[in-house]
């Protein structure tokens, strides 16, 4: 393993390594390992350390072939090095195809802080990680993510230009679950189109697990549209919060008893992993549609839903209303540009399972493979000599 920060030998100097675009850098590999292996490649990985404001963190950039890459900052107290390495390689390789069929002029890339958020955030950590951002000089922009804040971003931007996800009081979009929920939404009334030939959740009944930011706002669009809602959530304030705004959604004790009812729609809005071996089998639903990352706890997963009969609307295509919603930042925040962006959710949704039919396929391979085609088509174009 590598150990780049020396973070068990504290004495060692702040080190920064950029690795070349051929190297190979996949999850379970360090970026700096053979470049001979098979795997998925990185642009760029950076270690970035500053020791007096305990500054650890990795940004990487998985592909620019679109344009700068766009991902949030996750601020983790992550186990070893290792781990936060795979974690950044993954998310960043995900930001790039989820960027890509968002439709956005941008690539994908993804940092994270190696750190306890709440003991060890603080002005220069951020406004050092701030400078790091800034030397990529625009090959990466940052937001939020799990750990990290629009309030933080703030901070990160007095030392860079290139950051997204800020507060409204300078020129943010705010909380990014609106669009992410209004996108699930859109992706949610393709999947009733191509199962039940009518793009509207009238009179279908939805289980939402998890109704938090996305999931919250995900009910409201789905009572306005007649839809019956069913709700779990380990936490009881945020079912309250639910059923006081709409008395009508019931109320299950958790995922195995929603998984378990009669839905037409299980709608994951929690954690990863919702869909595996174990839980795919007892689903009753017809759709799984939601908010939450990685909702398929491998690969297998999306056969085993084909084999069953379910549709799968994949998670980083529907979920893409919130990066369409920072990214909009860039070219200074309109909602209702960002909006009718993330209204398009609905035809690549609906692009995605006509191709899943046409070539035999689990949606979410459909879905990579137009990412992939998207990247690589328009990719291309920079090929074409233009002076700047
Ligand atoms: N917020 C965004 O803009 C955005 C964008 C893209 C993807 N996502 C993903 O959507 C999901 C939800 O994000 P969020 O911003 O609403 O987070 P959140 O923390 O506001 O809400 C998550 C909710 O899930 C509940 N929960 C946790 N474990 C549960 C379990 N086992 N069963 C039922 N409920 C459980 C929590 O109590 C909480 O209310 C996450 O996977 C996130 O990565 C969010």
């Amino acid at each position: 393993m590598i150990d780049v920060f020396g973070l068990s030998h504290k004495d060692s100097g702040p080190i920064s390594v950029t690795t070349g675009a051929e190297r190979n850098a996949s999850a379970t590999d360090s970026p700096i390992g053979s470049p001979t292996r098979r795997g998925p490649r990185h642009e760029q990985v950076v270690f970035c350390s500053d020791e007096r404001s305990g500054l650890y963190a990795i940004i990487a950039v998985y592909s620019t072939a679109l344009g700068p890459a766009l991902g949030g900052t996750r601020f983790y107290p992550y186990e070893s090095e290792q781990a936060a390495l795979a974690d950044v390689l993954n998310l960043s390789r995900a930001m790039a195809y989820k960027n890509a069929l968002a439709g956005l002029d941008l690539g994908g890339g993804k940092a994270v802080i190696i750190g306890d958020p709440s003991a060890d955030k603080s002005e220069a950590l951020l406004r050092a990680y701030g400078r790091f951002v800034e030397s990529l000089g625009g090959r990466y922009y940052t937001a939020c993510d799990v750990g990290t804040y629009s309030e933080d971003m703030d901070v990160v931007a007095r030392e860079s230009s290139y950051v997204t996800g800020r507060t409204p009081a300078h020129g943010g979009a705010g909380d990014s679950s609106i669009l992410t929920a209004f996108g699930v939404f859109q992706g949610m009334r393709a999947a009733a189109d191509h199962t039940f030939g009518t793009p509207t959740l009238r009179g279908r009944r939805v289980g939402v697990e998890g109704v938090g930011k996305v999931g919250r706002r995900l009910v409201d669009h789905l009572i306005e549209d007649g839809a019956e809602v069913v709700v779990c959530d380990v936490d009881e304030h945020a079912v309250d919060l639910v059923r006081r705004r709409h008395p009508s959604v019931d109320v299950v004790a958790d995922n195995a008893a929603l998984i378990a009812s009669d839905i037409d729609v299980y709608a994951p809005c929690a954690l990863g992993g919702a869909l595996n071996e174990a839980t795919v089998p007892l689903l009753r639903a017809r759709i799984v549609c939601g908010g939450a990352n990685n909702q398929l706890a491998d690969a297998g997963v999306g056969k085993l839903l084909v084999e069953r009969g379910i549709l799968y609307a994949p998670d980083y295509v529907v979920n893409s209303g919130g990066v369409i919603q920072v990214a909009d930042e860039i070219e200074g925040f309109n909602m209702e540009r960002a909006r009718a962006r993330a209204a398009q959710i609905f035809d690549t949704t609906a692009k995605i399972f006509a191709l899943a039919a046409a070539d035999g396929v689990p949606p979410a391979t459909a879905a990579d493979r137009l990412a992939e085609r998207r990247m690589s088509e328009v990719g291309r174009l920079r090929g074409i000599w233009l002076r700047r």
